[in-house]
């Protein structure tokens, strides 16, 4: 019952089927149980409430149960980064799936979604088969999941395709008749063999990792030179081969997904003793992480040594209209500024407790305008619309200094050097935006 497990759950209710939300976190499960999501998500809220309270959905913590009842079985457990190293760790969905085929005491059938590395799937039917009570009949199938936080409900129950993999017509036909409602609308059911399913979902958050890289890669370059980011996206945007989204340039990708989906896929291709096939990955990292570096050495040309400097933080989620702080390059700037010397305030429309958990040292505070009080510098790091829609004059008489860095790329650079003010944008030259002529007419 984590991120696509709860989606899913809610979301299957919302089609109309009985279910089960099984999760061996009794806390998960109680909160679940009162209707109360334990993440943001717009939209799902309001269908976990009226499931629950119509009776649909319910939750448990008995694979017993689970195992009686249902006759689909959804795996969505996560499949996170192995600490001090880059693989996936398949405790969980391992330990689910055996779980799972020791108690279903009736023919059912196990649907994986989790992230897996190429191979899993295969390897899990076998413990399926070795598992099972011997009178049961498991069907198995892997389904990738490609929800976007911020758009789970819209994403799941209206999703752009349908990718299985899947080794037998019955269990085929069984997710036919699962996902009718989006195939009445003409999604478009890509039925395939386990490694083509397993390899789909990898291949897609690597190649927008990748999108991102690039722009980010020309950042360097206009940084450098001179030229503007947001004109150059657009520009190359135009051709429908390559398109405009996923260009947009700034501090780079965090989340649950993409960057452990590129190092899990590195690492699984190691294995498989291919490593010159995603080598470009680690260079996709390596530019991603840089965008970090790049923030910090800006703030430090702004205002030099940060101790005892005082910096505000608008964002700290890893993108806007979610919770989110995992792998966020925006919590990541701002514990270094803090452990640079400078006093951190944060504000995050949804991102502060989150955030709080991970890093308690860092001020958190409720507003903007709390966040920007004497702030010898403001970074904007997170997109969220209340930060794009900023102006000047919402926070110029707040400020102890007139300085600004927008990671995100979302400010209008000439209003806010026309307010006077010292604003460096990723992905533009510094010292042409330093000395602003609103600068120079002050001075
Ligand atoms: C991603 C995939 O999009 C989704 O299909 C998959 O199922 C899970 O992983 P998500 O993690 O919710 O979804 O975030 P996404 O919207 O893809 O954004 C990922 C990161 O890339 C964010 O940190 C975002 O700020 C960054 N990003 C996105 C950019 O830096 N520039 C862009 O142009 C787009």
């Amino acid at each position: 019952m984590g991120y696509l497990g709860a989606t899913h759950a809610a979301c299957m209710a919302e089609l109309g089927f009985e279910v089960i939300g099984l999760d061996v976190d009794q806390t998960k499960i109680d909160s679940l149980s009162r209707g109360e999501l334990p993440f943001h998500e717009p939209g799902l809220p309001e269908l976990l409430r009226k499931h629950v309270s119509n009776g649909l959905l319910r939750f448990t913590t008995s694979y017993e149960e689970v195992g009686a009842w249902a006759d689909i079985h959804f795996i969505g457990v996560g499949t996170p980064q192995t600490p001090g190293d880059n693989a996936a760790d398949l405790t969980y969905v391992d330990a689910a799936t055996l779980s799972l085929a020791k108690h279903i005491s009736k023919d059912a059938f196990i649907i994986g979604k989790s992230t897996v590395p190429v191979g899993t799937a295969r390897r899990l039917k076998h413990l399926v088969a070795s598992n099972k009570k011997p009178q049961v009949s498991i069907g198995f199938a892997w389904n990738p999941e490609f929800l976007r936080e911020g758009f789970a409900v819209k994403d799941t129950l209206h999703p752009d395709r349908l990718v299985v993999g899947v080794d037998d017509e019955r269990t085929e036909n069984v997710l036919r008749s699962i996902y009718a409602a989006a195939l009445e609308n003409d999604t478009p059911f890509i039925s395939t063999d386990f490694e083509t399913a397993e390899l789909v979902k990898v291949a897609a958050n690597a190649f927008l990792a990748t999108k991102i890289s690039f722009i980010n890669a020309f950042s360097e370059i206009t940084e450098t030179v001179g030229g503007d980011i947001r004109t150059l996206a657009d520009a190359i945007g135009h051709d429908v081969r390559i398109g405009r989204r996923f260009l947009n340039a700034g501090v780079g990708f965090g989340g649950g997904c993409l960057p452990k989906d590129i190092r899990a896929l590195q690492a699984r291709v190691g294995e498989l003793g291919l490593e010159r096939s995603m080598r470009f990955l680690s260079e996709v990292d390596a530019i991603n992480l840089r965008r970090r570096d790049r923030v910090v050495y800006l703030a430090e040309e702004m205002i030099g040594d940060f101790s005892g400097k005082k910096i505000a933080i608008l964002g700290v989620t890893f993108k806007p209209d979610s919770d989110d702080v995992r792998d966020s390059p925006a919590l990541d700037v701002a514990i270094r500024l803090f452990s640079s010397g400078a006093e951190v305030s944060v504000f995050d429309p949804q991102g502060n407790v989150n955030a709080a958990k991970r890093f308690p040292r860092l001020k958190y505070v409720d507003s903007t305008v709390q966040a920007v009080e004497d702030a010898d510098l403001v970074v904007l790091l997170t997109e969220w619309a209340e930060f794009r829609n900023l102006m000047p004059q919402d926070i110029q008489e707040l400020v102890a200094k007139r300085k600004i860095i927008d990671a995100r790329n979302v400010l209008d650079v000439g209003i806010w050097q026309g307010s006077a003010w010292q604003i460096a944008a990723l992905g533009h030259k510094f010292d042409s935006i330093l000395v602003s002529d609103a600068e120079m007419t002050m001075s």
